[in-house]
């Protein structure tokens, strides 16, 4: 009876064995031979001794597809093949994300679907050759507000640089930290004035929080995996919309982008909740990347005493007391910008993420309408046969030395095509001051003994994020050279 048993378990096994086994030469060997324009699926196991999994599987670099909790998506490795899909805006798009992402945050399928739909009689239609939707039309309103003009020179030279002056002004002893995780939030006091942040003092430590939790939003994980990420989205909602509540004159200091988002929304009919549910993602985009990007900067500069020094005496003739040349940080300062870009190299490591709304061809491969596609921006900034041997160190004088790199296609910290990153204008005249502001008043030394790690299990857009409990401790000694 035992031998019985035992033969046929073996039976049993190698059925199965021998099943999958056939399978898989089936669907990763012999498959892709009859379908040679389709892209190869990644195989589950792939032996790779010390060669990474797609230096082994891809040396081609062309697009690959993978099933991922049983939806296939397509993954483009090429600098060429990211291009080629911003290119492709007709047929691969990032809108079908966006609207399920706002059903992730609360709309109803209808209330979402209602942004990405023409509405002829919009008032921001009339006239227009081309009407656009109202998501459109918010990019456009990021434009009006963040493209070089009268507009972002009132944000930057009215609000955030002042505000950045006296952030980094700290009373003898007094400040625990430079990056603070609570308080005032610079970039939220310039689009929403005082008010918001009287109205609710912890927003910036609300928003921190959601950095850390906001992947179970975009992986869509049940409720009751995400309850933490719930609150804290109610939270940040709550507040937006009990802001939107206020009379006008109530929050005379906001941006022109926040009352004409307002009023493009109540047009449509859209209340105070659903306005602060839109409004929400703007949020995000605007506050989620440049205190990151400050940190990471902060972070190398306090390992490098030279390098301190040698950007400290570029800026020094920009900086005056209660007042900064802003103009000449960006335009006479090349060590610093190479800095800035390198810093941008190594952090900007998200993939983006399209829809295909058609069959379209990449690289040579067919990309099946419905389908997903990830664009790993990493896969760009850390390729070898462009950045040469060891770039994940950071070089900072790379940009300095050879300044055309700044325009390769494999640097895309801030994304591209039609998608291209309204906010860099912004962000990087604020970390210019940030950092001026900082090495100008003060000596810097590193209290903490370990350089952070960025945490690449959170998947968040932009700049990665460091590791919870890795902050860089600073001692902070003022220079009071400044005249
Ligand atoms: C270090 C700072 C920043 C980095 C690295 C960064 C990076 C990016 C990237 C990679 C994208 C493309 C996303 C995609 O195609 O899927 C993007 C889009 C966007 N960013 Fe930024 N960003 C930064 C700061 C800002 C700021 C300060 C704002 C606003 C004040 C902003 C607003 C936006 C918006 C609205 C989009 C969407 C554009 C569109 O869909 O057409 N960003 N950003």
């Amino acid at each position: 009876m035992e031998a019985l048993l035992t033969g046929l378990l073996a039976r049993v096994a190698f059925t199965a064995i021998a099943s999958l086994l056939s399978w898989r030469v089936w669907r990763f060997t012999i498959r892709p031979r009859f379908y040679p324009q389709e892209p190869k699926e990644l195989p589950y196991w792939i032996p790779c001794k010390n060669r990474t999994t797609l230096e082994y599987f891809l040396p081609s670099r062309e697009p690959f597809s993978m099933t991922i909790a049983g939806e296939t998506i397509y993954i483009a490795t090429s600098a060429k093949d990211v291009n080629d899909v911003w290119s492709s805006s007709k047929t691969i798009s990032i809108n079908p994300i966006a609207e399920q992402m706002h059903v992730a945050a609360g709309l109803s399928k209808e209330q979402a679907n209602f942004l990405f739909q023409v509405h002829h009689e919009a008032s921001y239609n009339v006239n227009k050759v081309k009407p656009v939707i109202p998501n459109q039309y918010f990019i456009e309103l990021h434009h009006q507000q963040l493209h070089p003009g009268p507009e972002l020179e009132e944000l930057i030279k009215g609000s955030a640089v002042p505000s950045i002056i006296e952030h980094l002004n700290f009373p003898k002893g007094a400040h625990p930290a430079v990056i603070q995780k609570e308080g005032k939030a610079i970039i939220i006091e310039a689009y929403y004035g005082p008010k918001m942040l009287e109205m609710f003092p912890n927003l910036s430590k609300d928003f921190t929080e959601w950095e850390h939790v906001a992947w179970k939003l975009l992986f869509s994980l049940p409720s009751f995996l995400s309850g933490d990420m719930v609150t804290v989205k109610q939270n940040l909602f709550g507040s937006l919309a009990t802001y939107l509540r206020l009379p006008r004159n109530e929050r005379p200091d906001e941006a022109p982008f926040v009352t004409r988002i307002e009023d493009m929304l109540r047009e449509h009919g859209f209340d105070e909740d659903l306005i602060g549910t839109c409004l929400f993602f703007h949020f995000w985009a605007i506050n989620g990347n440049v205190y990151k990007l400050a940190f990471w900067l902060t972070a190398h500069l306090s390992q490098d005493p030279e390098l301190m020094q040698q950007i400290r005496e570029e800026v020094q003739p920009a900086t005056k007391i209660g007042s900064i040349d802003d103009t000449f940080l960006s335009e006479k300062c090349p060590a610093l910008s190479s800095l800035v870009d390198e810093t941008l190299r190594l952090t900007v490591t998200s993939s983006l993420a399209r829809q295909l709304l058609q069959t379209t061809v990449i690289g040579g491969k067919t990309l099946e309408k419905g389908r997903k596609i990830m664009l790993p921006i990493r896969g760009l900034h850390y390729d070898e046969s462009i950045w040469g041997a060891s770039p994940d160190t950071l070089h900072p004088k790379r940009f300095l030395e050879n300044p055309k790199m700044a325009k390769n296609t494999s640097f895309r910290p801030w994304g591209g095509g039609h998608t291209l990153c309204p906010g860099r204008f912004l962000a990087r005249r604020m970390v210019n001051v940030f950092v001026a502001e900082l090495l100008s008043k003060y000596e810097i030394g590193v209290e903490s003994n370990v350089f952070p790690r960025g945490d690449g299990a959170r998947p968040a857009p932009g700049v990665i994020p460091w590791r919870k409990g890795d902050d860089v401790l600073l001692r902070l000694t003022p220079r009071g050279v400044r005249t």
